[in-house]
């Protein structure tokens, strides 16, 4: 059986692709079979990665290891059960077609609730949910008093996740590790970024996260895309030398992989 890492957040701009294409491509360097989903029909950022990623090492005559990028299956109707749902039937296609060849499945998910998202969800052996270091994003999870001292009670994104744990408990399946991940953090802002450090601690005990140390904002993430390449890739395009902010992001990196305690995984990079 793969394991299933879902990264989700229903807030677009929160880094979920970016964090989809580095731990899919963490795990494939490290010697495992890696399938990747991307359920953000319109946007596909990390289907278009994937596919920058083959363009580019191609030109380059390059073979790195990469996830195995997997569009979702178009289904006819005549396959759908009885008031089964198309989605819902693709995505558990695409699972099932991945399964036999990968050790682990990486779903990127929309930033938007959707049927699929939901559905993604109850799939989560691991649940990655990076978010910005700002109490706008803080409110999907919960809603806290004027202070940001005070938790008032949980939000849209982590009732949703509570339900996909009540539907997981009642199917026998093992409970979802969900991890939240602090991204794009400053190096200002040191008063927000205590508070929301804070904060954060009181909700994870309270709705059951964990917390992993993050990304702090950096302009390589930006810069990668186009070429479909990650922090790990650098040094086999000939990047002779890291920059120090380089090192530090593949710290960061390692420090998430790390911290993620993905079964038999040993961070060797
Ligand atoms: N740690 C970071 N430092 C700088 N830019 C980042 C970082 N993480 C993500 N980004 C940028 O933020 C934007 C949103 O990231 P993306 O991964 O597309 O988020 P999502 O998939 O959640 O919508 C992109 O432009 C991306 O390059
Ligand atoms: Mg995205």
């Amino acid at each position: 059986m793969a394991h299933i890492i879902v990264v989700g957040n229903e807030k677009g701009g929160a880094g979920k692709s970016t964090v989809s294409m580095h731990v899919a491509t963490a795990l494939a360097r490290l010697g495992y079979r890696v399938g990747a989903l991307d359920l953000d029909l319109r946007q596909q950022t990390t289907g278009r990665y994937c596919d920058n990623r083959r363009r580019f090492l191609e030109s380059e005559g390059l073979e790195l290891p990469s996830p195995h990028y997997m569009e979702l299956p178009q289904v006819d109707p005549s396959e759908l059960a009885p008031g089964e749902n198309a989605y819902d039937h693709r995505l558990s296609k695409a699972v099932s077609m991945l399964e036999a060849d990968s050790d682990f499945i990486l779903i990127d998910c929309p930033g938007s609730h959707t049927r699929l998202s939901q559905v993604a969800h109850t799939l989560a052996d691991t649940l990655i949910t990076p978010l910005n270091d700002s109490f706008i994003d803080f409110d999907l999870l919960a809603r806290i008093d004027g202070d940001g001292e005070k938790i008032l009670g949980p939000s849209v994104y982590s009732e949703m996740v509570w339900n996909a744990r009540q539907l997981r408990a009642q199917a026998g399946l093992k409970p979802i590790d969900w991890i939240v991940l602090r991204n794009r953090l400053g190096a200002q802002q040191m008063i927000n970024k205590m508070k929301m450090e804070k904060a954060l601690e009181r909700l994870s005990k309270r709705i059951g996260f964990r917390i992993a140390p993050g990304f702090s904002e950096r302009v390589i993430f930006r810069e990668l895309f186009p070429r479909g390449l990650t922090l790990l890739d650098l040094k086999d395009i000939g990047v002779k030398q890291l920059n120090i902010s380089n090192v530090a992001a593949r710290q960061e990196l390692r420090d998430l992989m790390s911290t993620l305690d993905l079964p038999e995984v040993e961070i060797r990079f």
